[in-house]
């Protein structure tokens, strides 16, 4: 079972991708910023990364829409920083991530898929309405990692947001653009093909 695919699909335009130097340092409000957190590592305390989500320009928007797909559910711009570990996790607003990283935030930052130790790879906790419950380990001590990988930068990636997963060894700031698909998507179907999860 993949839960992840490399995309060929076109770039961004160098002309489209946000100024981030500017976005970062003007003051823009995030629409969604995540919340301090914890988990353990055996004697060791790992202290989660900020999480800010920035809406996305008309221009970029478009052209996503125009060149790449217009079946998301969300689309934002997420920019991780202040600590080298985005902690394990599965999304809450989505079941699959399409992800084109802009800046990587580091030369060797991985990706982490995990199962959870006598629990299924995929995370279940959705009632019937479809409202979602992230699950969000406060250890890795139970965790097991199950795939990784180094996401390049200005190459478009899907991911399967349902496993468990982490961003590891950040040393900068890390920004990419995210589109959210549910798993029902027939974009997600058609990338994922018979391999979707149901
Ligand atoms: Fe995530």
């Amino acid at each position: 079972m993949s839960l992840y695919k490399k995309l060929d699909l076109p770039p961004v335009p160098k002309e489209l991708e946000p100024d981030f130097d500017l976005l970062l340092s003007s003051g823009v409000a995030p629409v969604w910023s995540n919340r301090p957190r914890t988990a353990t590592r055996g004697e060791e305390i790992v202290e989660h990364s900020r999480y800010d989500r920035f809406e996305i320009s008309h221009a970029l928007k478009t052209w996503v829409d125009t060149n790449i797909t217009a079946d998301y559910k969300n689309i934002g711009i997420s920019h991780m920083w202040g600590a080298s570990v985005n902690l394990p996790h599965t999304d809450h607003t989505r079941d699959v991530t399409m992800l084109y990283v802009f800046r990587t935030g580091g030369v060797a930052v991985e990706t982490r898929f995990w199962q959870r130790k006598g629990y299924p790879i995929h995370h279940q906790n959705k009632d019937v309405n479809y409202q979602y419950n992230t699950d969000q380990p406060t250890t890795y001590d139970d965790l097991d990692l199950i795939d990784s990988i180094t996401l390049p930068s200005h190459q478009w990636y899907i991911l399967d947001a349902r496993c468990i997963h982490s961003v590891e060894g950040m040393t900068d700031s890390r920004i990419s653009l995210q589109l959210g698909f549910l798993r029902q998507s027939p974009w997600a179907q058609h990338i994922f093909g018979d391999q979707t999860p149901g």
